[in-house]
């Protein structure tokens, strides 16, 4: 196997005092979906927040591309190749769903021209539009007025402008009704035929399950789970003990 495009050893992280991620390690190989699946409070947005370097780790190591981030701030990582769709999508709602999508590409941020990986779509303005109708129904409004379905297209829409190699999504499906939770997962899918890794966090089984190369299971800090989906499945232990999910007998 080539080398991963990320690599995640032995990392542990701290918020002050507080022990948050005790000793973990993932990969994640070019073009493909590894899922970290947990209960509320478990680690996942901080190990999201680790690899990005909003909160770096203090032992341990992040590899992106062979290369440490160590010291590295995020908009440095972010130049790598690295994209984040954060928890709860943190779109701009008085800007207008082009000035969002358009962020990414400012001079503010750079004004880097956007590569894209030899052989993979190149994404601008228009291709996203094109790949969301949706958003380019809606170009001209403000983000705040948009529908949350609508408002997670917009957040991927935006990452997708810095053509990452790698996108971390933080619970894209939070709060959305089920109709469109499909939808996300269509989009997942969608970015995994383009050529694009996704780092997944979710706490929804169906989702993960059904986009994921590989899956993780983080409680407390600590992967307690790592393997495929069918794997995950057949664990009853897994499921009844640390995520809860239907199939349990016990919860
Ligand atoms: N900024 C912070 N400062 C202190 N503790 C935090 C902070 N963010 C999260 N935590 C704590 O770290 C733990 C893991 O949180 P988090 O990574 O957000 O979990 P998850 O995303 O799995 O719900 C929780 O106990 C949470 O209270
Ligand atoms: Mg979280």
């Amino acid at each position: 196997m080539s080398e991963p495009l990320l690599s995640v050893r032995g990392i542990h992280t701290y918020y002050g005092d507080s022990y948050v991620l005790q000793g973990v390690s993932l990969e994640l190989q070019e073009g493909r979906i590894v899922a970290i699946l947990g209960r509320n409070g478990m680690g996942k947005t901080t190990l999201i927040r680790s690899v990005a370097g909003l909160t770096p780790p203090r032992e341990g190591e992040v590899l992106f591309k062979g290369r440490s981030l160590r010291g590295l701030p995020p908009y440095a990582i972010a130049q790598l190749g690295m994209a984040n769709v954060p928890q709860g999508r943190r779109i701009f709602g008085s800007l207008t769903v082009r000035e969002n999508l358009l962020l990414p590409t400012s001079a503010l941020a750079g004004g880097r021209p956007a590569q894209a990986r030899e052989g993979r779509k190149r994404w601008d303005l228009d291709a996203v539009l094109q790949e969301f109708p949706q958003l380019a129904e809606r170009i001209a409004h403000s983000g705040g007025a948009l529908s949350g379905g609508e408002q997670q297209m917009l957040a991927v829409g935006r990452a997708l402008m810095a053509n990452p190699d790698l996108i971390l999504m933080d619970e894209p499906s939070e709060g959305l009704a089920p109709r469109l939770v499909q939808q996300v997962e269509a989009i997942m899918k969608s970015l995994r035929a383009h050529g694009h890794a996704i780092l997944l966090v979710e706490q929804n089984f169906a989702l993960a399950v059904s986009v994921a190369d590989s899956i993780h299971v983080l409680s407390s800090g600590r992967f307690v789970f790592q393997g495929t989906p069918a794997e995950l499945a057949r664990d009853s232990e897994i499921l009844d003990h640390h995520l809860g999910v239907a199939g349990s007998q016990t919860a």
